[in-house]
């Protein structure tokens, strides 16, 4: 209806001056004329020019006033000609019209008002604000100063009237073609594809958002880790045990029993089971031999062992125990050099803040070879770094009990403009080395770094709880993007 009256109005004239006009003498919604002005001048049928008009309309207080009269006049009207008590009045009215109502009337000196008494100081009045109110509801023009007063007392308010001006457009004709959207099988039987008419393509509308699984910002990034990890030519350790006997999380890793990590208040220890039933027994005596007495060159720790510690089971603390597993292995065939990485999960009895939880991943790499030096360790870590986009290193001398020397690494953050720690790294000591049995010119450099840290840095995340646990929002799963860090290296996976 809309539609024809629009195009069929064109045929014969020049223009229609205003959407909103044409509307009403035609008993249409302006909205539907509109809607069809918009979809016709997308299709070139029109060519429609913005109009906008301010107008002013009532508001809900005025639309009353307009109907019943203003509040002044109402009151004025209960006022009989030989006046009233103030609280009969009161009685008479609605508490907003009498409050408005005189106040308004007091100030056009219509009336007196004493304390008990109220009467009439004129005889007659005129509703002033009620015939402007119904001159602007029929768009009548009204004097700016009456505008402004009915404004003050907020009984009109501005509003934007948008409409159209539209003539006849490039691909104007008098009934719209409805544009076919398919060549169908039927369409090329019947002949009729030749006087069809198809829609163009829109390339540029957006296409149904797909449902489906969405990967988390923590295995994005642990995937490009694992790539950049295998084009270095590092094999994969496995860690799918997340319990742990002291022995290989600590005591095979030269760390002393006495050392504050092996207290409860930093590592969760299990009840259930409490402790392990299996241990190489010849390689168990020789790490108490060097945690007890040394050899290799080293004086040992000089402490009783106690082997009721190394059995007691934990939830590891960190994935070095899976590498001291891995290089016990590796010590009981002939030497081979090997490279070996690992990013799983590991635990700790820790407070939780914005950069703490309990749990966490850490990404771990070990290289053994026969000779390798520190200069190896430094090379390396800097090919690693620079793959995961961090080129500017530094190493700051640490201490942990399997190293030696150890290194903290540092990288240059371009966006804080800092320094800022990203990893631990060192040399695996001989004590934990030779009971296992590695030749004795085979070195082992290894670093260990966070999942989370750079995870967050990447997809600017400043607090760990936005990333992981149950107060995660699903909107950040689904929505975040590709992970990019060392794009340069990576395929198309
Ligand atoms: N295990 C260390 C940590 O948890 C990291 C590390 C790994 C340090 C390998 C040196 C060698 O921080």
């Amino acid at each position: 209806m809309a539609e024809e009256a629009v195009l069929r109005y064109l045929e014969k004239n020049e223009e229609i001056s205003d959407s909103g006009k044409f509307a009403e003498d035609r008993g249409l919604s302006h909205d539907d004329i509109l809607n069809i002005i918009k979809s016709l001048n997308g299709f070139r049928l029109v060519d429609a020019q913005d109009i906008k008009k301010e107008r002013w309309v009532l508001t809900d207080e005025g639309k009353k006033y307009a109907e019943a009269g203003s509040p002044e006049v109402q009151l004025f009207l209960a006022i009989p000609a030989e006046g009233i008590a103030r609280e009969d009045l009161q009685k008479k009215l609605e508490s907003s019209i009498f409050k408005i109502g005189s106040q308004q009337a007091i100030k056009n000196k219509w009336i007196e008002m004493g304390k008990s008494q109220v009467s009439r100081k004129v005889q007659q009045v005129e509703d002033k604000i009620k015939i402007l109110l119904l001159q602007i509801q029929n768009g009548e023009a009204v004097s700016s100063e009456d505008i402004d007063a009915l404004k003050r007392r907020k009984l009109i308010t501005q509003q934007i009237w948008k409409g159209y001006s539209v003539r006849k457009g490039p691909k104007y004709a008098p009934k719209r073609k409805k544009a076919a959207t398919d060549l169908t099988r039927e369409n090329i039987q019947r002949g009729d594809w030749k006087e069809l008419e198809f829609k163009e393509y829109n390339f540029s509308a957006k296409g149904q958002p797909l449902e489906g699984g969405h990967l988390h910002p923590l295995l994005k990034v642990r995937r490009q880790v694992q790539m950049i990890f295998l084009q270095m030519g590092f094999e994969e350790m496995p860690t799918n045990n997340f319990v742990e006997s002291s022995f290989w999380n600590f005591d095979a890793l030269f760390q002393p029993q006495q050392h504050p990590a092996r207290d409860s208040h930093d590592t969760f220890f299990l009840k259930e089971p409490s402790t392990t039933k299996i241990l190489p027994e010849d390689y168990v005596e020789r790490v108490k031999e060097v945690h007890e007495n040394g050899g290799y060159g080293s004086r040992g720790y000089g402490y009783e062992w106690k082997r009721e510690e190394a059995n007691k089971n934990l939830l590891r603390t960190h994935t070095t125990a899976v590498s001291s597993r891995m290089l016990y292995l590796l010590a009981q065939k002939p030497f081979a050099p090997k490279k070996y990485y690992s990013i799983d999960r590991v635990f700790r009895n820790e407070a939780v803040d914005r950069t703490h939880l309990a749990e966490f991943h850490q990404i771990e790499g070990v290289m053994c070879d026969r000779g390798l030096a520190l200069s190896d360790l430094i090379g390396v870590l800097h090919e690693f770094f620079s793959r995961l986009g961090m080129s500017k290193l530094r190493f700051k001398p640490a201490y942990n009990p399997y190293t030696e020397p150890s290194m903290e690494i540092f990288s240059y953050h371009e966006g804080f403009k800092k320094w800022v720690e990203v990893g631990n790294s060192g040399m695996f000591r001989p004590e934990m080395l030779q009971p296992m049995g590695l030749p004795e010119d085979v070195q082992v450099i290894a670093w260990g770094l966070s999942l989370e840290r750079p995870t967050m840095i990447l997809y600017g995340i400043d607090n760990i709880r936005d990333l992981f646990g149950h107060k995660v929002d699903l909107g950040l799963i689904k929505r975040n993007p590709v992970c990019r860090l060392g794009l340069q290296y990576m395929d198309s996976a």
